[in-house]
């Protein structure tokens, strides 16, 4: 059966966290043979002639059938992986903006070409968020899905709430530990969140909106007097990320930051975690946990897209996301 020989473009956070962690993984036998980096002069944990600046050297190798795209540039990353499934290549991917401004071209894209793009990686980092929606039955089913989706604003409230940090300290902590995007404010104006959300609600109820068709705010605004409000009646502020039925039929969806009471699960979730809480009939409550930022929780998402590709391979099954029927939808709520 078919190897997987990797074409890798990024060597960041993530792309050295996956390099490390398919060295412990050589079951998989997926193999690494070119990375394609931006800068060629930085110093990195890897042989010399593994890299290259040359995006052709993988895009166009004959051999190379798994390109995996994990830098943080959203106009370039589109190029190289609409590039890449069209010759011919399935992609995985972890960049959520790049995939939450394109998910149309993308969809299509794959259609076209017959190419998979699996992007697990993209919400939630180790929690396999994406896969678990995509298991809900009936949509109508799906009452509401409520969670701290951005690893960055939530380290930033913990800090600041709990262990008194300043919020530029707060912030700095969070950048150096590999957990914010290289714009912050990204993380900070609650975008990333509204990327992510945007990927979320395509895969949860078969919505393709724009980012920007959602009401999001981030943490920026909050004021010490909201945490104090917060405190005196035993609650947290959390960037919470939203989709629910609506009564009317429709979904409404939006990131704000909103008051968290202490039964919720959400306020069980600290730093760089992530938690998503599920609503729905039958299964009533569900609450998924883990780590959602972080070089080795966001490569053990990319990992879990490879071994999906290798066993979609090995038994000819190339239906690797279920894709439920969508709908451009133009009047998602909530523009308010
Ligand atoms: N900056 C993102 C976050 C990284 O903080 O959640 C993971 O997507």
């Amino acid at each position: 059966h078919k190897e997987l020989v990797i074409g890798l473009f990024g060597f960041g956070v993530v792309g050295e966290g996956l390099y490390k962690v398919l060295q412990q993984t050589p079951s998989l036998k997926a193999v690494i043979k070119k990375v394609c980096i931006k800068h060629p002069g930085k110093k990195r944990n890897a042989p010399e002639d593994l890299f290259t600046t040359d995006r052709n050297a993988l895009l166009n190798d004959r051999e190379i059938n798994l390109i995996v795209e994990v830098i943080d540039d959203a106009k370039a990353g589109f190029e190289i992986v609409s590039t890449a499934l069209k010759n011919g290549k399935d992609v995985v991917s972890s960049s959520k903006k790049m995939i939450a401004e394109n998910l149309k071209e993308l969809l299509r894209l794959q259609q076209e070409t017959g190419g998979s793009l699996l992007y697990e990686s993209s919400a939630c980092a180790s929690i396999p968020v994406i896969r678990n929606l995509e298991e809900y039955y009936d949509n109508d089913l799906l009452h509401s899905i409520r969670g701290i989706i951005n690893g960055s604003t939530n380290f930033i409230l913990t800090k600041i709430f709990e262990e008194h940090l300043a919020f530029k300290d707060a912030l700095l902590l969070a950048q150096q530990l590999g957990f914010a995007e290289s714009d912050p404010t990204l993380d900070v104006e609650g975008i990333d969140a509204l990327n992510k959300l945007t990927i979320l609600l395509l895969h949860a109820y078969g919505i393709l909106v724009r980012p920007e068709q959602l009401l999001f705010n981030g943490i920026q605004n909050i004021a010490k007097s909201d945490a104090q409000v917060a405190r005196s009646r035993g609650q947290q502020i959390k960037l919470v990320a939203q989709a629910q039925k609506l009564i009317n039929g429709g979904v409404g969806a939006y990131v704000l930051p909103q008051f968290v009471a202490p039964e919720s699960p959400l306020a069980f979730v600290k730093n760089e975690y992530n938690g998503v809480v599920i609503e729905s009939g039958f299964a009533d409550q569900q609450f998924f946990y883990g780590k959602g930022a972080g070089s080795f929780p966001t490569a053990s998402a990319v990992l879990s897209d490879i071994s999906a590709l290798r066993y979609s391979y090995r038994y000819e099954y190339k239906k690797l996301y279920h894709h439920k029927p969508h709908q451009l939808n133009d009047d998602i709520y909530l523009k308010v």
